[in-house]
């Protein structure tokens, strides 16, 4: 038995990860809470996460779904990415109170602005529940009968745990299925932008910066969480206060050095780290390029208008940035993927991973899963290479075209549920449309529908595209649509939606545009969607017994950490350069003199605000400078992914020392391989955070909100440090 523990040991080792990794914050004692340690923290696991006191998760709440936030002051002031509250500030912005290019910052309380539809989420409680989700489910018939099982028995597990009446109960999956936890929550909804500089700080390098190293952008905005009176989670009221944490994050003065141990606690959304080598290989040779060569045409089309127009420039700001944003993703993942040669390392894993099967005399369970996965995913690669054509056209890229797509899901909404589902959805579209035709020009949108349908006819699995749609003249074909659709206006839209849904129906259907979406949409629910399902369901089962083999076969401590999901988790490493490419290399901290080394007066992603500049001249830093220069933004190797925006980074004490945001191209492939030698995460420094909000903003009634500290003054090397620049 030893000699076998022993073997596994030794070859468990190679085969995943030794660094990076997500874990899940209610188990960190043991191995995390020791390596922790060992890279530095002075903190333990119960300080990070505990249920009896208070603790870091207290203060980390996940912000309106998609990014992370921070508590940082005892009146419920919440920190985030600029990136995180763009949408936010972007709906209170117009041309004449343009807060993106100008900044914002509430003079007091009563100032700051409402967002509808907004929220953040504490973690109260985590507990595994994979027994009471896994139970009766051996005996399943088909997978399809076993994650019926598994939904019936989360459900009840979400009902029957104990909540107080102002929480919610969600059952996430952690390992592919071999998992489950109960997460008992808190969702405040009453949410108010109080701060936020303009994008020539926030969003400085814009997107030719982003997803790089060096950086020099100060990606942050302020919000702050109301309560009712007892401190609950309310809807938005002019009688609701501050609410007041169970904990919020001190700030560190004293900065990072090279080496200094990094936590990043946040809500990374989803990574895919244990994926077999051809689906790597189809990811990076198929999937990708796809969605790249399509955005890149929808964005050159909206590119153009923004230069020239400044009210487009606003209107399509959010929009340009996320469709941008993945843009650039994709194209730096290949890269990297290609550069760590990752489908080599997997293929490596696998050959070491069969050899393991063997010794564990495991083949019945094991031994074909390998060849199952490359014999799933060559079926799977036309449907799911569709299933993205389909997705980036009509769902993302065209704003007419996802519109019509809703309206196409309305009229399903009339045929299978009824006229009264139908009535509240209409409703519903039509204020969704209200909002979002505020934005929306038809001359930019014409222009990418052409461009986009072009590829989509083009570059779409030649079997799933029509004959009519092949032959007709792209050109001619949106011109017909946006003369004649009443999808091209807000206001002829809602003539169109006017009356009884037998009317609106009928009306819809001899619309130009809608008749288009809808013969597309008709093709891809018939011809791709359920086939596209089934592999998608056949490859998720293969995945979960994956999962379960790579678990059994690795030791008990082995660093399997489960991939990320959207749930709170706890990531570590430490402030780290990196390089790139041969005879480069990248030091970790930016500062201020590289803003002004890449400033462009007037330039539409590098210009700087002339109050910075002044800051810059007379070095006017206040206490946030460190050696005579303001630290701008630093790396790590802390495994970060999307949803990690806004994230706190904790020094080793649990003061706030920098803000993450990014990461740096060359190492984006982190979500399928985290490379320790090149995937750093990119975080601003928190002292330019403060040193923005008093010297740039003199916002300073919200530095007093908060609590500065110098979590190094009893550190010999800073006093030394300081010593010597007193006796110069
Ligand atoms: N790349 C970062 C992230 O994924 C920042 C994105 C900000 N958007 C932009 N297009 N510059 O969220
Ligand atoms: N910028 C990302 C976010 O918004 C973080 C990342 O992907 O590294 O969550």
């Amino acid at each position: 038995m030893k000699l076998i523990r022993l073997f596994v040991f030794l070859f468990a080792l190679p085969l995943f990860a030794q660094q990076g990794g997500m874990w899940i914050p209610s188990l960190l004692e043991g191995m995390n809470e020791t390596e922790m340690q060992n890279l530095g923290m002075k903190m333990s696991a119960e300080d990070i996460y505990s249920v009896n006191q208070s603790s870091l998760k207290d203060a980390v709440p996940h912000f309106n779904g998609g990014c992370t936030s921070e508590v940082i002051s005892p009146k419920g002031l919440v920190l985030t990415n600029h990136h995180c509250g763009y949408g936010q500030i972007q709906s209170h912005s117009s041309v004449e109170n343009d807060y993106l290019a100008d900044g914002f910052w509430a003079k007091s309380m009563s100032h700051e602005l409402a967002n509808p539809g907004m929220s953040v989420t504490f973690i109260v409680e985590i507990t595994d529940v994979t027994e009471k989700v896994l139970k009766e489910t051996e005996n399943a018939s088909s997978e399809e009968e076993r994650q019926k099982i598994i939904e019936k028995n989360k459900q009840a597990v979400v009902e029957n745990s104990p909540k107080e009446k102002w929480e919610t109960n969600r059952v996430s999956t952690f390992y592919d299925g071999n998992q489950f936890m109960l997460f008992r929550v808190e969702t405040f909804k009453d949410i108010r932008l109080v701060g936020a500089p303009p994008s020539s700080v926030g969003k400085f390098g814009s997107d030719t910066d982003n997803w790089t190293w060096p950086r020099h952008t100060g990606d942050f905005s302020l919000f702050r969480i109301y309560a009712d009176e007892n401190n609950r989670p309310a809807e938005y009221s002019e009688d609701n206060v501050p609410y007041t944490p169970k904990h919020y994050l001190p700030i560190s003065l004293d900065g990072v050095a090279e080496d200094d141990f990094t936590l990043v606690f946040g809500f990374p959304g989803s990574t895919d780290e244990y994926l077999p080598s051809v689906a790597i290989e189809q990811l990076t040779e198929t999937i990708n390029p796809a969605r790249i060569g399509l955005r890149e045409v929808a964005l050159k089309e909206q590119d153009v208008f923004m230069r020239k127009d400044k009210k487009i420039k606003i209107q399509y700001a959010s929009k340009y940035s996320s469709i941008a944003n993945y843009y650039k993703k994709w194209i730096g993942e290949n890269q990297g993927m290609k550069k760590t040669d990752v489908v080599g390392k997997k293929k490596e894993q696998e050959k070491e991973f069969m050899k393991r099967v063997k010794a564990e005399g495991l083949q019945n369970e094991y031994g074909s899963i390998l060849s199952d996965f490359d014999k799933a995913y060559a079926e799977f690669r036309d449907y799911d290479l569709a299933y993205n054509y389909f997705s980036e056209s009509f769902l993302r890229n065209v704003e007419l075209l996802r519109n019509g797509f809703q309206l196409y899901q309305l009229e399903q909404v009339l045929e299978n549920r009824g006229k009264q589902s139908f009535k509240d959805r209409k409703e519903n579209l039509l204020k969704r449309f209200k909002s979002s035709y505020k934005d929306y020009s038809a001359k930019v949108d014409e222009k990418v529908f052409e461009k986009v349908i072009e590829v989509y006819a083009n570059k779409m699995p030649q079997q799933f595209v029509s004959s009519d749609l092949k032959q007709k003249n792209k050109a001619e074909l949106t011109q017909e649509i946006y003369t004649n659709s009443a999808l091209t206006s807000y206001k002829s839209l809602k003539k169109l939606m006017k009356g009884n849904p037998k009317k609106v129906i009928k009306k819809l259907n001899k619309d130009e545009g809608y008749a288009f979406i809808k013969k597309q949409a008709e093709r891809f629910y018939e011809d791709v969607l359920p086939a596209y399902q089934n592999k998608r369901l056949e490859i998720d089962a293969l995945q979960k017994e994956y999962m379960k083999a790579i678990l059994t076969l690795s030791p008990k401590d082995a660093r399997i950490f489960p991939n990320a999901n959207g749930t709170l988790r706890v990531t570590y490493g430490q402030v780290k350069g990196y390089s790139p490419k041969d005879a480069v290399y990248y030091e970790p901290v930016t500062h201020l003199e590289g803003v002004i080394e890449k400033y462009v007066a007037d330039d539409y992603e590098f210009d700087a605000p002339q109050t910075l500049i002044d800051l810059y001249e007379a070095k006017d830093y206040g206490n946030y400078a460190d050696d005579g220069k303001m630290p701008v933004n630093f790396i790590g190797t802390n495994h970060t992914t999307g949803g990690n925006s806004g994230s706190p980074v904790i020094d080793a004490h649990g003061n706030l020392v920098g803000l993450n945001f990014d990461r740096v191209w060359e190492g984006t492939m982190s979500d399928f391989y985290y490379d320790p030698v090149i995937s750093r995460n990119i975080m601003v420094d928190a002292r330019y955070i403060l040193f923005i909000i008093d010297k740039y903003a003199n916002a300073t009634h919200l530095i007093n909100e908060m609590k500065l500290v110098h979590p190094k003054a009893g550190d010999n090397a800073v006093k030394k440090k300081r010593l010597i620049k007193n006796s110069q």
